[in-house]
């Protein structure tokens, strides 16, 4: 099925990857809704996107922790005419010093990744639900697969995201709605820019912009981004904690 004329939201839409994602539904001729909190980076990003497709991308500027996510949603929608493609985007990864030191941080990153997104998701949910159509797409990540010292606290808000998107994949199977976790590991992306020592596990914005639109279409409920992350978490779920606790990933 192509994304011609698909309404799709991005939360998040200032992301690397999910700017990635856009300019290809944009070049599908699909017609975006880009939300975010930083007004002039979302409209570079709808120009660009503007540019390579069909219509106007529209731009909504708030905070995705704090906003209302039903009403915003609900209104984003009824702008729209209906919902065919929900992307959950954004997210922080923080400093794991200052997540395991200062509580108020570690309170602050799990509202941003798991309590707001929470609730966008079941925004999204009871939209498409009620249209019997569309997808939500959220982007979760393997740290949430196993915890390990260097992002336990990040990983446990995906990890939780994770869980919330499963169960209502659940739900709505079988109701002509879907939802498709993205699970990305090393990506090149702003987020990531700190860390030092690429290698043949890193992907580009651009690859997982591809797998998410994809996932838009078909596949799920859960997709590893890229695949081959999905035989390498496993093997890391299945070790042993005594020999998982003498790494030092
Ligand atoms: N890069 C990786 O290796 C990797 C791996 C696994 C999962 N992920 C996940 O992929 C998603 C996209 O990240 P990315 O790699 O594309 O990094 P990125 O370019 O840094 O994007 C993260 C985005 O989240 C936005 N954001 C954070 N808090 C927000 C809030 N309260 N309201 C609105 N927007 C907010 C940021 O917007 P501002 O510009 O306003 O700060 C930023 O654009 C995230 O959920 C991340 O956890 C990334």
């Amino acid at each position: 099925m192509s994304s011609a004329a698909r309404r799709v939201v991005i939360l998040g839409a200032t992301s690397a990857i999910a700017a990635a994602a856009a300019r290809l539904w944009a070049k599908d001729g699909a017609r975006l809704v880009l939300v975010g909190r930083k007004a002039e980076r979302l409209k570079a990003i709808a120009d660009d996107v503007t540019a390579r497709g069909a219509g106007a991308a529209k731009v909504v500027v708030l905070d995705c922790a704090t906003a209302d996510a039903e009403a915003e949603l609900t209104s984003i929608a009824d702008g729209l005419g209906g919902l065919d493609i929900v992307l959950i985007a954004y997210g922080v990864l923080g400093d794991p010093r200052t997540l395991e030191t200062s509580p108020e941080a570690a309170a602050d990153l799990l509202r941003c990744n798991f309590t707001s997104a929470a609730a966008w998701c079941l925004a999204a949910a009871r939209i498409l639900e009620m249209q019997r159509a569309g997808t939500l797409l959220v982007i979760g990540s393997v740290a949430g697969d196993r915890g390990r010292r260097s992002n336990y606290v990040y990983g446990a808000s995906k990890a939780g995201l994770g869980v919330l998107v499963q169960g209502l994949a659940h739900r709505l199977a079988g109701t002509g709605a879907r939802t498709v976790l993205i699970k990305p590991g090393f990506v090149d992306t702003p987020m990531t820019a700190h860390i030092t020592g690429w290698g043949p596990l890193w992907a580009s914005p651009e690859r997982l912009g591809a797998i998410i639109v994809r996932a838009g279409e078909r596949g799920g409920p859960v997709v590893y981004a890229p695949w081959f992350w999905r035989p390498i978490l496993l093997a890391a779920r299945l070790l042993p904690a005594a020999l998982f606790h003498r790494t030092r990933l």
